[in-house]
């Protein structure tokens, strides 16, 4: 079977593009995958200790809720598995602070801030990290992490290159549709749960009246057409990736049935769609909001079973680097 690893930070509520672009498939693939909570991730900006805890449980509870099964995955919250910072260090040491600089994503939030953490710039290395502890095979992501997936392989293929085959190369996978959903108020960004627009984005907990009130809203053209055409038609192209990826319909299929009913009944269509796409996730979190004792339990476990797959790791990769056996 196929190695998986991926994860989540913590930072907010999950949103639909978390969701369309990787939850669901994290779902779909479980079987001998490990999925996680990245609370160490969320530290390298600002924020709230007590929020963060609150938001690392709420948000391990809204993956199961979404349909990953402790039974059949491993699940869980990245620090409780310290060993991570450990091969982090070690991979520091591999990677340069020029190829750091260069991801697009440091740009994008370094960009206009007078002073950044030093995690900021690491946090490639701490996902890199993440991936390689656990001999993944294969990492299913939405768009805009491939380049620190590329990144990871990079540093697996230097760090081999200069100790012996350790680590294994893994290499990322983005979905069919719903790899990159977008700001439903302004179509050419991202939706992102960090940029201050939430009129443009759909928490996943977010209420029916809600999610069809900001569906409603979103930005179009002034076209009349329904087609998919991201250059020219930011918005509509968005909402079809939001029905295709809430029905699992192909997009020229809904081009066809769509295209000249008028933007109305298609926003509502899409409103539909993407509230009975979510109803199933609301359902099973408020069930496990009524068990805390449990979702400690089942995390404590995951913790424990993706520790004795890090532990195997960290063994050969001390070994291989030249750090004396713990004993
Ligand atoms: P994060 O928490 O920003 O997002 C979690 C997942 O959701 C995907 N995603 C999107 N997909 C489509 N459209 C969008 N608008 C959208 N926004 C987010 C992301 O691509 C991601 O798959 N650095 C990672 C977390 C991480 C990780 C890892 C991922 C830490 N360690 C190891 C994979 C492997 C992040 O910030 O994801």
């Amino acid at each position: 079977m196929t190695r998986r690893f991926s994860g989540i930070k913590p930072s907010g509520e999950m949103h639909l593009g978390n969701y369309a672009g990787a939850v669901q498939r994290w779902v779909d693939l479980q079987d001998d995958s490990i999925y996680c909570v990245v609370d160490l991730h969320a530290m390298t900006v600002p924020y709230e200790p007590a929020a963060l805890q609150a938001d690392s449980r709420r948000l391990a509870m809204l993956l199961m809720a979404a349909g990953l099964d402790p039974q059949r995955c491993v699940l869980f919250v990245q620090s409780q598995v310290p060993v991570v910072a450990e091969l982090t260090w070690i991979l520091n040491c591999v990677a340069t602070v020029g190829e750091l600089r260069r991801m697009t994503q440091f740009k994008d939030k370094d960009s206009g801030q007078e002073s950044v953490s030093a995690g900021l710039l690491d946090y490639p290395v701490l996902m890199a990290a993440d991936i390689l502890l656990y001999g993944t095979e294969e990492v299913p992501v939405g768009e805009d992490q491939i380049q620190h997936v590329e990144l990871t392989r990079d540093l697996a293929i230097r760090f081999n290159h200069r100790f012996g085959d350790t680590l294994v190369v893994p290499k990322a996978t983005v979905p069919p549709v719903g790899a990159r959903i977008k700001d439903l108020q302004d179509p050419t960004a991202k939706m992102s749960k960090s940029v201050d627009s939430p009129q443009g984005t759909i928490l996943v907990l977010d209420e029916p009246a809600r999610i069809t009130k900001k569906i409603k809203a979103a930005v179009t053209d002034s076209d009349t057409t329904v087609r998919f055409d991201t250059e020219n038609k930011p918005g509509i192209s968005n909402l079809l990736s939001l029905l295709a990826a809430a029905t699992g319909r192909p997009i020229p299929d809904l081009e066809a049935e769509y295209a000249t009913g008028g933007y109305g009944t298609f926003k509502a269509a899409v409103a539909e769609a993407v509230v009975d796409y979510l109803a199933p996730l609301r359902e099973q979190f408020s069930l496990l909001e009524n068990e805390p004792g449990e979702v400690t339990r089942l995390l404590a476990e995951g913790a424990a079973k993706a520790d004795a797959i890090a532990q195997k790791t960290i063994t050969r990769v001390r070994a291989a680097t030249g750090l004396l056996a713990r004993s």
